[in-house]
């Protein structure tokens, strides 16, 4: 089936409501994709920060084959010794406060458990959340999303519930936390904000609000958690400890999954009948999350994510980049966010041109989220192609 069979199917029968690329993979290994006629194109977008350990890692593709053989589903009716052990395996990489996990199918599902979490645990109903921010499509972590484009025509959601201050604010955030406060939810770094890395005081400023007013501090590390911002968690760049944390993308190396992580004292908030889900931490995609953190840890992928990260940083750093073409270069570890207005989308279809992919969010930020497996020929790669495409646009 050639690229315009598919995009007649998709036309036909699926909604539309993505704006896809005229490409259709095929197969992919590493940090590449190919296209049915062979040609390879380098991800820089990970599945929006979602691959990292490249594509059809073997340690996954194992794992994978081995697991599909042996069981691949059965209910949370039952002991689920791959869950238990994803559960221990996430225990052993975080703060000892954040020791106990619930498994859900996405990361909007992840944040939408945490809220239900924070209403229950602390008999408050009313939430702050950052403008710009985004958590997700489901009703809760819609209404968490300080982007009203995004709520347009789903109105009201739950949307009376949350307040909204600007994104690294302090004094906005202590003004808006009280004691009618279930939680504060907050992106560590924003990501499809367009790569925001907060001011330091901002996220301790989070953590002495919530303490003061007994609300629970949850991070939504979706996109930045397992590595991707060159500590295993990004919460770490700030030296405080959330009292949830909401994880997926990386999770599953490519799989679904999410979770939400606390403390075992907060967790003992849900009893039976509080929450659930079918499929998730089922057998199956247990066993792979399970595989990932272990390759992230047998690889040494953080440290590999914080040097790469500050290698690329640098080499943008040191290009002769006129202003009016880039505006500003950001983000920590493999999360890096190039600022270029109009030209951002411009600069996408060129390094296409080029295969190589890489995703603009907000409009006009070109994001670099790729595999944490990323060779450093090819960041050079992409920074010869963001040289000859300044130059030729000059
Ligand atoms: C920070 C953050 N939270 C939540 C989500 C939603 O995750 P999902 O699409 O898995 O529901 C995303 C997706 O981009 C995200 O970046």
């Amino acid at each position: 089936m050639n690229i315009d069979d598919v995009k007649k199917l998709t036309s036909s029968f699926l909604f539309q409501n993505y704006s896809r690329e005229e490409i259709c993979f095929e197969r992919g290994e590493g940090e590449y994709l190919y296209d049915s006629e062979g040609n390879a194109y380098l991800d820089l977008v990970a599945g929006i920060a979602v691959n990292v350990l490249g594509h059809c890692h073997p340690s996954v593709v194992d794992t994978v084959c081995g697991q599909v053989k042996r069981l691949v589903h059965v209910s949370n009716l039952y002991q689920i010794r791959e869950q238990a052990e994803l559960a221990e395996s996430i225990a052993s990489i975080t703060p000892s406060t954040l020791s106990a996990s619930l498994f859900v199918n996405s990361g909007a599902e992840a944040n939408e458990a945490a809220l239900k979490l924070a209403v229950k645990h602390t008999g408050r109903s009313r939430f702050v959340a950052a403008r710009n921010s985004f958590h997700g499509r489901t009703a809760a972590s819609l209404s968490a999303t300080g982007q009203p484009k995004y709520h347009l025509g789903f109105e009201p959601l739950i949307l009376p519930a949350f307040e909204f201050i600007d994104y690294g604010n302090s004094e906005q955030l202590k003004n808006a936390v009280n004691s009618g406060t279930a939680a504060v939810i907050l992106e560590p770094i924003q990501g499809e904000g367009g790569i925001i890395v907060p001011p330091a005081d901002f996220m301790r400023t989070a953590r002495d609000v919530c303490d003061d007013s007994g609300a629970m501090l949850i991070l939504d590390e979706v996109q930045t958690g397992l590595g991707r911002t060159g500590k295993m968690f990004a919460f770490e760049h700030f030296g405080i400890v959330p009292d949830a944390m909401t994880l997926a993308k990386a999770l599953g190396g490519g799989f679904p999954i999410g979770a939400l992580v606390t403390s075992r004292e907060i967790s003992k908030t849900f009893v039976p009948g509080s929450h659930g889900s079918t499929f998730g931490g089922n057998p199956f995609v247990s066993a792979v999350a399970k595989t990932v953190i272990s390759t992230i840890k047998a690889d040494h992928l953080v440290e590999r994510s914080a040097e790469m990260g500050r290698k690329w940083i640098s080499k943008l750093g040191s290009l002769p980049l006129e202003k009016g073409h880039v505006d500003e270069i950001r983000g920590k570890g493999l999360m890096i966010g190039i600022e270029m207005g109009d030209e951002a989308k411009r600069l996408q279809k060129y390094a296409f041109a080029q295969r190589i992919l890489v995703n603009v969010c907000a409009g006009s930020v070109v994001r670099l989220v790729p595999p944490l497996i990323v060779a450093e020929e090819s960041i050079d790669r992409f920074n010869d192609v963001l040289m000859s495409f300044v130059s030729s646009s000059s």
